[in-house]
């Protein structure tokens, strides 16, 4: 027996005493005087008053007072304790659901314990699913994804458009209803580990390798943008020093693709980068740039993937990029929100 029962069986019975109480005394009462109204029947005479009924009436009510007196007390402190486990029971029957959609969807790409995998590109080749058990982590510090379980959510509504990575949202056309995606996410949290890779100095790679393994994919080989906007022209907009805090912090517009921050280590392990290979990366972006600039290039010139989600200004520059700030280890943060649609054109 729960303590939940104990305390309904003790109420049932206090309940069916005090109706049998009632019910006796409307008896008795009725004895009285049949055909009159009960309103108007004659009250207990004097003598009645005398006996004990007058008692009976109190001590009862005594008893019904400190059964209160006890009950709600007890009920009440054992409340929340309740209410938590039902939320933790909940949490762990959402977890094992969630695991056996992911198990269904996601393991092909992301691997069976959600670890990292490949999925074939869309463009030719392979393109690497990131490790879901480090995504809290990787997030943790950055300035453009302040909420990764909204991250997460939003992601699986309408995917990475342009990459592999489908939308599973039915409000995206996908085949998961937004309790399936609150499951799997709730998975996902589950499995969080609490650390990401040292970050590598990336030695012995040069910043085209670096660019090649990394960027291609998004920018394209010759910086013409393919799900990221075309880099060319890019010291147009900012500085280097700005290019290298887009690096390390990632962007992310909102328009479904996400600029990834290498700093935190995107897909594996070995893809967490320390300034110095960061460095790299810009000096490459940097040599790359053709000595005549074509027509627009110092444009924010985006493919356009995916529909702004929910306001603009996914074709528009991220404003506030072109800051430096004094922050080393951390670099300027363009932000969905804080970029100003009407402000980009005077930029250029
Ligand atoms: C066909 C392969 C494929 C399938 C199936 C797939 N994903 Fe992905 N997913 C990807 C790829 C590739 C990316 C990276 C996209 C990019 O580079 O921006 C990704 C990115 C993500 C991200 C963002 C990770 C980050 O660090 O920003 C999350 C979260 C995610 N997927 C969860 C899921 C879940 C959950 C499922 C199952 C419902 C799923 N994916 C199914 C390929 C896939
Ligand atoms: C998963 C795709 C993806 C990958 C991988 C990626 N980027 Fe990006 N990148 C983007 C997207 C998308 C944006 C634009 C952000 C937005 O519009 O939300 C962007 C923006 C940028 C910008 C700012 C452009 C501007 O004019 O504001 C730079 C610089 C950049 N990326 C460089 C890189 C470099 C260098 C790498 C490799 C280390 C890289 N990106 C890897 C998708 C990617």
């Amino acid at each position: 027996m729960t303590p939940t029962t104990i305390a309904i069986a003790v109420l049932a019975v206090a309940a069916f005493g005090t109706i049998v109480l009632l019910l006796g005394n409307a008896a008795s009462q009725r004895r009285m005087g049949e055909d009159i109204p009960p309103a108007l029947r004659p009250g207990y005479s004097d003598d009645q008053l005398e006996s004990n009924v007058l008692e009976r009436y109190m001590s009862w009510g005594l008893v019904l007072t400190l059964f209160f007196a006890v009950f709600l007390p007890v009920y009440w402190l054992r409340e929340p304790a309740r209410i938590n486990s039902k939320a933790t029971e909940e949490f762990v029957q959402q977890v094992v659901r969630g695991g056996e959609l992911f198990e269904a969807n996601c393991a092909e790409c992301h691997g069976i314990d959600g670890g990292g995998g490949a999925a074939a590109s869309p463009y030719g080749g392979q393109w690497p699913a990131p490790n879901l058990t480090n995504i809290v982590k990787r997030y943790e510090d950055s300035r453009t994804i302040t909420d990764v379980q909204n991250l997460i959510e939003t992601t699986l509504h309408r995917g990475r458009p342009g990459t592999p990575m489908p939308a599973w949202g039915s409000d995206y056309g996908g085949p998961l209803t937004d309790l399936q995606i609150n499951d799997i996410t709730a998975w996902i949290l589950a499995q969080q580990v609490d650390e990401v890779a040292e970050a590598q100095p990336a030695a012995d790679l040069s910043g085209e390798q670096l660019y090649t393994q990394n960027c291609v994919r998004c920018h394209g080989a010759e910086l013409q943008g393919v799900v990221g906007p075309s880099l060319v022209g890019v010291f147009e907009r900012h500085d280097e020093e700005s290019v290298l805090g887009i690096l390390r912090n990632g962007i992310n517009l909102g328009n479904g693709v996400i600029m990834p921050p290498w700093q935190n280590g995107y897909l594996y392990e070995d893809t967490r980068y320390t300034d110095e290979a960061l460095g790299k990366i810009v000096d490459y972006l940097a040599e790359q740039q053709p000595a005549e600039l074509p027509p627009g290039a110092e444009q924010y010139q985006s493919p356009g993937l995916g529909e702004p989600d929910p306001e603009p200004p996914a074709t528009e520059e991220p404003t506030g990029t072109a800051q430096p700030t004094e922050d080393d280890t951390a670099g300027p943060a363009p932000d969905a929100t804080d970029a100003e649609p009407t402000t980009t054109s005077t930029d250029v």
